[in-house]
């Protein structure tokens, strides 16, 4: 058979039953509804969009300073400002089905009803391929993260499941737990089709002139190339531990910026990949991510990108050669 070129060879991925053209996606809440970034990146390029978190009332987000730039990254406390389910399905909806490519919604709420609300509204709409739970936000009615209580994971997980009954129902998890994997496992028990791995860290940052907080909200999410090897130990333990066996498709994010940081995440496990912080420094970095992924398979002699995901090789299964994280010391 003849060398595989970057022409030639497959970049399709499936998540579930959607499939992606390629495997570079955008992370929410990076890019708005779509239109803001079409006119930089060709969306068609793609293999999906990810809008930002969409809940059933309208938020104005959290007060300013709400971004703050620190040392390999950025902290965010945006406070998911959105136009609310209504204006979304009336506004944004209709111009998702230009962007050329499948679009993922993401979904917040305050309690396991608005999750319900907001994902039985958008599931039979055709401009739609998937909803990305994002379960990094506390429950009003019990102060719990949905994303770090595995049972409340579970519970909400199975409430929205009844709901969705065309789209792929994804779930995207929190970094801000002990042990990802039992998060990951509760979010399958509900009935997640993929998982996405992870959203922010929750960080800090201080003005040493004002001693105050640089964030009005004084903690917010940190994201960017700090928390690419996080990302790359989650990715990698949730596959390893949960997702292999169970045949879930895990969309890798946190810190990548070029098709390096892309192709590691695909070999600790990642079906597809997402790009976030990256898109305000260079909003062209996912199309220029999926070409060097092509040219990087075409050099290996790799027709299919798809034989990348998972192909870490360990001398042994162990994490460490006692078994241990490596974390102590
Ligand atoms: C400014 C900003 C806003 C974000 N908003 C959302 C959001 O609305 N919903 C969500 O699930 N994740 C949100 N995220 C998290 C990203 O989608 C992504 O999981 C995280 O930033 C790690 O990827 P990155 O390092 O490539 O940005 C946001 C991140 C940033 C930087």
């Amino acid at each position: 058979m003849a060398n595989p070129t970057r022409e030639s060879v497959d970049l399709s991925v499936t998540i579930g039953r959607l499939v992606l053209s390629c495997p570079v996606v955008t992370a929410s809440g990076t890019c708005g509804y779509g239109e803001e970034l079409s006119t930089l990146c060709d969306l068609s390029r793609l293999g999906a969009f990810t809008t930002k978190s969409i809940t059933v009332e309208p938020r104005s987000g959290n007060a300013p300073q709400r971004i703050v730039e620190v040392r390999a990254g950025m902290l965010n406390a945006i406070g998911l400002a959105n136009v609310g389910l209504q204006r979304f399905v009336e506004e944004k909806v209709p111009a998702l089905r230009r962007l050329g490519c499948p679009v993922i919604v993401n979904v917040a709420g305050r309690s396991i009803d608005e999750y319900a609300t907001v994902c039985r509204t958008l599931d039979p709409l055709p401009e739609i391929s998937a909803l990305e739970l994002n379960v990094s936000c506390p429950n009003v009615h019990n102060g719990l993260t949905f994303g770090t209580d595995a049972a409340l994971l579970r519970d909400l997980v199975s409430a929205v499941r009844r709901e969705v009954l065309r789209c792929v129902l994804m779930v995207k998890l929190s970094p801000n737990v002990t042990d990802i994997s039992a998060m990951a496992r509760a979010a399958i028990d509900g009935g997640a089709e993929a998982l996405s791995v992870i959203n922010t860290l929750l960080g800090m940052a201080i003005d040493i002139d004002t001693w105050r907080p640089m964030l009005a909200n004084g903690t917010g999410g940190l994201s960017g190339p700090a928390i690419r090897p996080v990302a790359v130990q989650m990715v990698h333990r949730v596959y390893r531990d949960v997702a292999r066996d169970a045949g879930i498709p895990i969309i890798g994010m946190g810190g990548v910026q070029t098709w390096r940081d892309a192709v590691e995440l695909m070999l600790a496990g990642a079906t597809a990949v997402g790009v976030g912080t990256a898109l305000f420094v260079d909003p062209a970095a996912p199309q220029k991510i999926r070409e060097g992924i092509s040219d990087y398979l075409a050099r290996r002699g790799l027709s299919r990108v798809r034989d990348l995901i998972g192909a870490l090789r360990l001398d042994g299964e162990a994490t460490g050669a006692d078994g241990s994280t490596g974390a102590e010391g």
